[in-house]
């Protein structure tokens, strides 16, 4: 069995953070959301995996290299532009041969791994195995319809009146009789070859189609308080660790990893919460939930239940709390005199000043 994992899409989104980098590289826990994907590929025993990419694969590829690291090997596979998930099916043929194979939709989260999944299927073998969730905003996703024996009766795509509430989650299971449907399908209103449209052909061709619901799901939706939230999910589970160092003034409570070449001087750190290799914590309060990635620095500040990305800065600050921090961004406080707030903020920016 294979894995095609789909890490292609416009380098340009809709809110700060992915801006200026892929989506599927956005961090959870310090760790970019695609690597979850590739550890739960990998946990379910399969090592070849074929990696679509488009704008953003100079990225990509330095991220995950050759796939050695997750232990699988990793063939890039290029789209020239995003045309649909079955689109970057179409362009895997080659590559996926005769085998089942597993997609998974590089920017989705799924709580607890796939490899009962991958197990199910290897032993029954459907045409086609899709994962459903329920979620409160339906027409944002593929919508499944079920028969009162919860077998798939239909599927839409970002149906403006969704027959329930139930999405497909961006990981399904094939054989290669996926293959001619996504041959036999024409773009959808929005111009792309939808996965949806070639599961919904397996149905029509009565083929068989099978579906598990699952809890513990994220999607990168540009939401920050999922993203807050699932993030607050993955640091219960961290293991801890202290390879930074941490001075004798420094109060560590509960599950905190202190990484690489990170320097904690006169702090209280109440985990669950992360310091990202080479980051400088002093003088300062982290609060539960937080994760501070690399080469930050937070001082004389207090900060709890937040992500602050690579290279940051927050000084004399009190209190940040359920926000996200871009890479880079300095926070400090305004002169007191006049009384001011000093904002310099890229589009689609959210503030929420306290006055
Ligand atoms: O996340 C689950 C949803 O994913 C499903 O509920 C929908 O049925 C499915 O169509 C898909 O919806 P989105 O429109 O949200 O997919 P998105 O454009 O975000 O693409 C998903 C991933 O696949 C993302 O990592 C980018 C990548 N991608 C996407 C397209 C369209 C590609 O690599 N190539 C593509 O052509």
């Amino acid at each position: 069995m294979k894995a095609l994992v789909l890490s292609g899409g416009a380098g340009t989104r809709l809110r700060p953070i992915t801006h200026t980098s892929a989506k599927q590289l956005v961090p959870v826990a310090n760790k970019p959301v695609l690597f979850y994907g590739l550890e739960a590929i990998a946990e379910a025993g399969i090592t070849e995996v074929g990696v679509i990419v488009g704008d953003t694969a100079a990225e990509i590829r330095e991220a995950i290299g050759d796939g050695s690291d997750f232990g699988i090997k990793v063939t890039y596979l290029q789209q020239d532009a995003p045309l649909g998930l079955a689109h970057a099916v179409l362009i895997a043929r080659d590559f996926l041969g005769d085998d089942d194979f597993v997609m998974y939709l590089g920017d989705n989260f799924i709580v607890g791994g796939i490899t009962d999944l991958v197990d199910s299927f290897r032993t029954d073998r459907p045409d086609a195995q899709i994962l459903l969730t329920k979620v409160p905003n339906p027409t944002s996703f593929g919508v499944a319809e079920l028969d009162t024996d919860g077998r798939v009766v239909a599927l839409e795509e970002k149906p403006k009146e969704p027959k329930s509430d139930l999405a497909l989650v961006g990981v399904y299971l094939f054989t290669p009789a996926v293959h001619e449907a996504v041959r036999s399908i024409e773009p959808s209103w929005r111009g792309e070859l939808e996965i949806t449209h070639a599961i919904q052909w397996l149905i029509d061709q009565d083929r068989d189609v099978r579906s598990t619901t699952i809890s513990g799901y994220w999607k990168d939706t540009g939401n920050v308080t999922d993203m807050l939230e699932v993030n607050r999910l993955v640091l219960e589970t961290v293991e801890p660790c202290r390879e930074g160092s941490v001075d004798e003034n420094t109060e560590v409570i509960g599950r905190v990893r202190i990484e690489k070449g990170a320097q904690v001087t006169r702090s209280r750190i109440v985990g669950p919460a992360i310091i990202g290799a080479g980051s400088v914590v002093s003088d300062a309060y982290i609060g539960p939930s937080t994760s501070v990635s690399e080469e930050c620095r937070i001082v004389d500040s207090e900060i709890e239940y937040s992500i602050v990305l690579k290279g940051a800065s927050i000084t004399g600050v009190r209190r940040v709390e359920a926000s996200l921090i871009g890479r880079a961004v300095e926070v400090t406080p305004a002169p007191r005199n006049p009384s001011v707030h000093r904002l310099v903020l890229g589009d689609h920016s959210k503030v929420q000043i306290s006055s």
